[in-house]
């Protein structure tokens, strides 16, 4: 009898697992982010500025020793100007995401290429890329 029930336990644990998974109590939940609405009208100081001063001015800001590529996001001059390490290419060419190199940075899956590199264990959401 208490075989029985031990079996039964065991059964019933499994089943409460398969229906975890299902539900997606063990997916990630980075993704929460996706489903979040952009503003209407995007900002450059309220919605913009914040991600990049909090996630690219460590290695691209006013701090010329910590400088990575010579690149610095926080003057506007800069950001639209030839990349000092890549002629030919531009931080951000305006109206034109496919040609800004911060975008293709940002939004690549090769590790070697995105932006903040994860070693610095900086990452943007969705919400954020978006
Ligand atoms: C921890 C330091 C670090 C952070 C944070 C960081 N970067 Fe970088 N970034 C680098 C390094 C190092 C390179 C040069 C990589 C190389 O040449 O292989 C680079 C290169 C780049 C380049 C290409 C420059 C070129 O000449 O081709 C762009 C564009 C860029 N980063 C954008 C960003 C953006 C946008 C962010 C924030 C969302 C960011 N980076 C955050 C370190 C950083």
């Amino acid at each position: 009898m208490k075989q029985k029930i031990g079996i039964i336990g065991i059964l019933v644990g499994l089943i409460g697992l398969l229906y975890a998974f299902k539900s997606g109590a063990f997916s990630s939940p980075k993704d929460a982010y996706v489903d979040m609405k952009l503003p209407d009208q995007v900002d450059y100081n309220f919605h913009i500025k914040p991600i990049l001063s909090d996630n690219c001015y460590t290695c691209h800001g006013p701090d010329a020793n910590k400088r990575k590529a010579g690149l610095r996001l926080d003057l506007a001059k800069n950001a639209y100007s030839e990349l000092p390490e890549s002629p030919g290419e531009f931080p951000i060419v305006v109206g034109k995401p496919n040609k800004s190199a911060i975008y293709e940075h940002i939004i690549s899956e090769n590790p070697d290429d995105l932006m903040p590199p994860p070693d610095s264990k900086l990452a943007l959401n969705s919400y954020e890329k978006n």
